[in-house]
């Protein structure tokens, strides 16, 4: 469990580093796309740190993470995959050569969101 939980973690971080790439090229669309498929509130692994965790759509695992997670901590999962939408959806409206400066603003406050877990929580 331990390890999925931060293999998840990595993967996290992967696309934060992916989302960074497709912005330096200006490509806004590509940056939402990976946001909300990796991170978004709808992402796979949002799946255990929804209110509703429960088994069937994405199998076990998330329930059997939830099932650790303190309902505080999962909160502040939720609030990072829910900001993880907000900038997929400013990201989405920036055209080639647009002002990247909005959506970058919503991912300084997703990268925010990773922050105020980690000073909350260890896994043990
Ligand atoms: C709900 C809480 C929570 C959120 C939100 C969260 N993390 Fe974590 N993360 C943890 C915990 C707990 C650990 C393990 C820390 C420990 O035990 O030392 C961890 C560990 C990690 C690690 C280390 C992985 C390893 O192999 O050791 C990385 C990298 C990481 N997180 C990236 C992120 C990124 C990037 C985000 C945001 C996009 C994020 N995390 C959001 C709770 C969270």
């Amino acid at each position: 469990m331990k390890a999925k939980m931060l293999a998840n973690m990595r993967a996290h971080q992967e696309a934060v580093a992916e989302i960074l790439a497709a912005l330096a090229k200006g490509d806004g669309e590509a940056a939402a796309k990976i946001a909300d498929a990796r991170l978004g509130a709808n992402s796979p692994g949002a799946a255990a740190c929804r209110p509703d965790a429960k088994s069937g759509a994405h199998g076990d695992m998330p329930m059997m993470m939830a099932s650790h997670m303190p309902q505080d901590m999962r909160a502040l999962g939720m609030t990072m995959h829910t900001q993880a939408s907000k900038f997929a959806e400013e990201a989405a409206k920036v055209k080639q050569g647009g002002d990247l400066r909005p959506a970058l603003a919503e991912l300084g406050q997703v990268v925010q969101a990773c922050n105020a877990c980690h000073a909350a929580y260890r896994l043990d």
